[in-house]
């Protein structure tokens, strides 16, 4: 059976061809009924004339509503006057489900359209986000695979914060206190101790309380921690990965970056080195655009948005106060103020889309880091005795897929960059 893609082509015109589909819309206009079937490739224009077709499929057809699945036979034609040059002289229309009158109409409101999530993913625009997040974790996956790392499962259910214990989703594990994971990250750091370079993809969890355009409560989160890297290792390792994701969606989903109206030129020149910015410099920009922050605090998404403008690729920022991030960030060894982090930031407002770091690997430093930030170090002996037996240098980074997404599609809001959306507020459907 063919995908309408497929038959859209100049080799089928004059062949019959029997398609299946639902109706996307429908129009009658004198003898004819004007039927736009979709399916996961294309839309086509099927044509059903009265006076054509038997009177079993002329009655199909005046009965038939949009989102109705049906299976259409009929012969290909050139139309230039058709959405995309060709339609379906229809020969036979089956209906395999009639569907009851379509909620959606195409002016609702943001809340309704969540609440229709399950009927909402239909439109063109959530379906064309969805082939270019199915790149884009193509994209991560070869690029992991291309240079060696190997891929790992660490587990979602967890007795210990990576981040912070604030957003931590509680559970109970039987009859016992336990974390939706907020980052593989501890786990990675096991693993490179017997598998040198690994990476995962997996759902991090964020009870995150307010309601922002970049947070979501559920996300999918692909993360890399690897021995021997240092800060500059790791960085290029991002820049390399970000690209090749870009680079992929740029050479493959033209069209749906198209059908999104994505202006793609920041994309063709997101091509790495990446500038990279420290920290203080980041505040001096900042500064010296009049906004109201000092040395110590934290970048949030006005104050990143502001920093993009700086910039026409993505962006390093490097070098943050250790108090503003987390525990295991490796102090920096000439300014034990700062930590040896990283985030990266994708131009156009969007901001972090990457987080990263050298990771203490002193048994002494990160014990005492860990009682500073009021951490229970009984929590984290295993954690801990990876600095004593055989520790090694070492560094990682998480990469939000959703962040990721919303920016190389050019997406306003991150709800669009995932199916079933999660937020505060938001477990319907
Ligand atoms: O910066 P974060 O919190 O870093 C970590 O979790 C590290 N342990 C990762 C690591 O080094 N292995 O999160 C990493 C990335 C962010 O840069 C952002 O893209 C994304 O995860 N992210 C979120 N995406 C959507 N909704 C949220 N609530 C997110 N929180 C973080
Ligand atoms: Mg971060």
């Amino acid at each position: 059976m063919p995908l309408i893609k497929e038959v859209k082509s100049k080799e089928h015109i004059g062949l019959e061809v029997e398609l299946k589909g639902w109706v996307y819309r429908k129009m009658t206009v004198g003898g004819k009924i004007f039927i736009v079937l979709r399916d996961s490739s294309d839309i086509i224009q099927c044509v059903i004339d009265e006076s054509k077709v038997d009177h079993d499929t002329w009655s199909k057809a005046k009965k038939v509503t949009r989102e109705s699945s049906c299976i259409i036979r009929g012969i290909i034609k050139a139309d230039l006057r058709a959405p995309g040059g060709y339609e379906l002289q229809v020969t036979q229309l089956n209906i395999v489900g009639l569907s009851d009158w379509f909620p959606i109409r195409g002016n609702e409101g943001v809340d309704f359209l969540l609440d229709h999530r399950h009927l909402w993913i239909r439109s063109r625009k959530l379906q064309a986000i969805m082939k270019i997040k199915h790149t884009i974790l193509e994209a991560g996956r070869e690029y992991f695979n291309k240079n060696g790392w190997w891929e790992v499962t660490p587990p979602i259910l967890t007795g210990s914060a990576c981040e912070s214990g604030a957003t931590q989703f509680e559970v109970n594990y039987f009859g016992q206190k336990a974390y939706l994971s907020q980052s593989a990250q501890l786990y990675l750091e096991a693993l490179i101790f017997t598998l040198d370079k690994v990476w995962s993809l997996t759902p991090s969890f964020r009870a995150e309380k307010s309601r922002t355009r970049r947070h979501l409560a559920e996300y999918w989160h692909l993360e890399a921690e690897a021995a021997w890297y240092s800060m500059e290792d790791m960085m290029r390792v991002v820049e390399e990965l970000v690209y090749y994701m870009v680079d992929k969606v740029l050479c493959n989903r033209m069209d749906e970056l198209r059908f999104l109206k994505r202006d793609t030129r920041i994309l063709e020149n997101a091509k790495p080195p990446y500038p990279r910015i420290t920290y203080d410099e980041a505040i001096e920009i900042l500064q010296n655009k009049g906004v109201n922050i000092k040395w110590g605090d934290d970048l949030g998404a006005d104050e990143e948005r502001v920093l993009t403008e700086e910039f026409e690729s993505p962006f390093f920022i490097t070098h943050f106060p250790k108090e503003i991030k987390a525990f295991y960030m490796k102090l920096d060894p000439n300014n034990p103020r700062v930590v040896l982090g990283f985030d990266l930031l994708a131009p156009e407002g969007y901001g972090e889309i990457v987080g990263g770091s050298v990771r203490e690997d002193s048994y002494d430093i990160l014990l005492k880091r860990i009682l500073e930030v009021g951490l229970n170090p009984k929590e984290y002996k295993w954690y801990l005795d990876l600095r004593k037996y055989g520790t090694v240098p070492h560094s990682g980074f998480g990469l939000g897929i959703e962040r990721t997404v919303m920016w190389i599609a050019g997406l306003d809001h991150i709800r669009d960059a995932i199916p079933f959306p999660r937020f505060r507020e938001r477990l319907y459907p």
